[in-house]
């Protein structure tokens, strides 16, 4: 029960906000209680599906103190690390197989002042992890294949959360130094308790938070239910303790 209390951060993901207004729907997700705005960056090489820049993060940066946490789905990568480091980013994740250096591009992110992250798809191995977790901040495992918001989350994410909590942890009891564990796509009211029990500590939600029916009136309802959903007891989800 002790490690329910590990941080349970929320992460809009704004690739499902309204662009017309997104400085305003970064503002509304922060007020109704969410920590992180997760940025996804798709560049029509890495994933079939063209997004948004560093100009966009420069604009957004000044309306919200949260930290923004971009998520690189490009190739290559190192180039894009100043630019968004520039633009205000606080933390920068990309995907392995997209980096022919995976040690240099770590480094880079963190001598740029940002906190580094290293993605992982649904059939991505964690063999990437045995030199880095040093160089690590933040694993984000996908729980959908990268390129698109609204897809269903893969159950078998599940089992590769909780593997890399295991590392984690070890890693922890070693050096004390904390790796967040992020997951990202198909995440809802429904399935985030789940992802907590499995080891997670941080959410990224896109649709589920910008499409939820109660949007209009703000995103208190949804998150409110994200939040009741990671802080029920054990019993009355009907799960063994
Ligand atoms: C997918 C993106 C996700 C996505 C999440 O490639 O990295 O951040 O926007 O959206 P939902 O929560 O709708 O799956
Ligand atoms: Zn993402």
């Amino acid at each position: 029960m002790a490690e329910r209390v590990r941080g349970q951060r929320l992460a809009p993901s704004i690739l499902s906000a309204d662009f017309s207004r997104l400085g305003e729907e970064v503002e509304r997700v922060v007020e109704a209680g969410c920590d992180i705005i997760h940025f996804d960056v798709m560049d029509n090489h890495y994933v079939p599906n063209l997004t948004i820049g560093p100009l966009v993060c420069e604009a957004i940066r000044p309306r919200t103190k949260a930290p923004i946490d971009v998520h690189l789905m490009v190739r290559p990568v190192d180039a894009l690390v100043p630019m968004f480091a520039k633009a205000g980013a606080d933390i920068i994740s990309f995907h392995p197989e997209a980096s022919d250096h995976l040690d240099r591009t770590l480094s880079l992110i963190r001598d740029q002042g940002c906190r580094a992250g290293l993605a992982f798809n649904p059939a991505t191995p964690l063999h990437y992890l045995d030199h880095v977790m040093d160089r690590l901040d933040l694993i984000l495992v996908m729980s959908v294949n990268p390129g698109f918001g609204g897809q269903s989350f893969i159950p078998s994410a599940l089992d590769k959360i909780a593997d890399i909590r295991r590392r984690i942890d070890e890693h922890a009891a070693r050096t004390g130094s904390d790796i967040w564990l992020e997951v990202d796509g198909g995440i809802k009211p429904a399935n985030i308790r789940a992802v907590a029990d499995a080891g997670a500590d941080t959410f990224v939600a896109g649709s589920a938070i910008f499409g939820s029916p109660d949007a209009g009136g703000g995103y208190r309802g949804v998150v409110g239910r994200m939040r009741d959903e990671l802080a029920a007891p054990l019993a009355a989800q009907g799960r063994a303790a």
